[in-house]
């Protein structure tokens, strides 16, 4: 399978970097405006600002670019495109859009987060209408490349833009935090960074291994007048809780104010 991935950004390059390390790849033709700030090399990728000749020379077409550059691409692209499969990584552009902006192709959207770097992304993806059976397993097996897939009705895309597709920036933040309480108790910072990351992939792992809910997991390691009631007692203080829970919502107004304002361009 050749695959072109237009946009060869973050989430651009970070999907490509993990698609050229499967047997099944033959080629991966990544497009940016400026090929210099690219850090992909290798025999099976090439870096290009030619993305007609892209689209061209691959089976499946991925794009990633910003959505205030979409328009622009998806009108030069369209010329080349007909007949193939279309993902798009894009925050907040509808199916529809895509398959009006690309007329003949299967369109798939779909949202990642930057933990593709390592493999360990969770995407999501909607199918449009025209997308067949062994376009699904071909979809699957590209998003495996790079972590974990699961299907959702598109009417979701927004809200998990906002909670998987933004969450590492939420976790990073947690983990920040994390290191910063460590060093104000006295411990290194290298400690405390292993310390806090390990925490939160192990108690990740505990609860999806165990299909634990979370509240039961918080009340096992919490005793009667013990350290964890202290620090609970001080989160709860903080509304962590209602703080996550209002970043997620507004980061998926933001995701929908960035479509609306798209459908209103198309
Ligand atoms: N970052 C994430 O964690 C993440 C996660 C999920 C989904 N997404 C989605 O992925 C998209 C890209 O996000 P990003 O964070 O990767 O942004 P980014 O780092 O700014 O990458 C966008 C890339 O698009 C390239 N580009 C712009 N116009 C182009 C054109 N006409 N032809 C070829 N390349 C073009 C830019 O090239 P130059 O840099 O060379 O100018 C840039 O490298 C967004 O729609 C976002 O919603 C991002």
């Amino acid at each position: 399978m050749r695959v072109a991935v237009l946009g060869g950004g973050k989430i651009g390059e970070a999907v490509a970097s993990r698609l050229v390390l499967s047997k099944s790849i033959e080629f991966v033709t990544v497009t940016r405006r400026n090929v210099r700030k690219s850090g992909l090399k290798g025999k099976k990728v090439k870096v290009t600002v030619n993305n007609l000749a892209a689209v061209a020379a691959s089976d499946v077409i991925i794009i990633s670019v910003k959505p205030g550059d979409a328009r622009t691409l998806l009108r030069l692209i369209r010329q080349k495109t007909e007949g193939k499969l279309v993902i798009s990584l894009m925050a907040a552009i509808t199916v529809k859009s895509l398959e009006e902006a690309l007329p003949g192709t299967r369109v798939v959207r779909a949202m990642p987060n930057i933990a593709a770097l390592v493999g360990e992304a969770v995407t999501a993806y909607s199918p449009g209408a025209n997308v067949t059976e062994d376009d699904i397993r071909n979809i699957e097996f590209i998003i495996s490349t790079f972590g974990e897939s699961i299907r959702v009705p598109e009417s979701m895309m927004d809200a998990i833009t906002a909670l998987s597709g933004s969450g590492p920036a939420y976790i990073a933040l947690l983990i920040e935090a994390m290191v910063s309480a460590g060093l104000k108790v006295g411990i290194p910072r290298e400690t405390a960074f292993q310390l806090a990351t390990k925490t939160l992939t192990g108690t990740a792992g505990l609860l999806r291994e165990r299909m634990m809910h979370p509240a039961e997991l918080r009340d096992t390691v919490t005793t009667p007048a013990g350290t964890t009631i202290a620090g609970i007692y001080e989160l709860e203080k903080g509304s962590v809780r209602t703080s996550i829970m209002n970043a997620v919502e507004a980061a998926t107004l933001a995701a929908r104010k960035i479509s609306s304002d798209f459908e209103g361009r198309v």
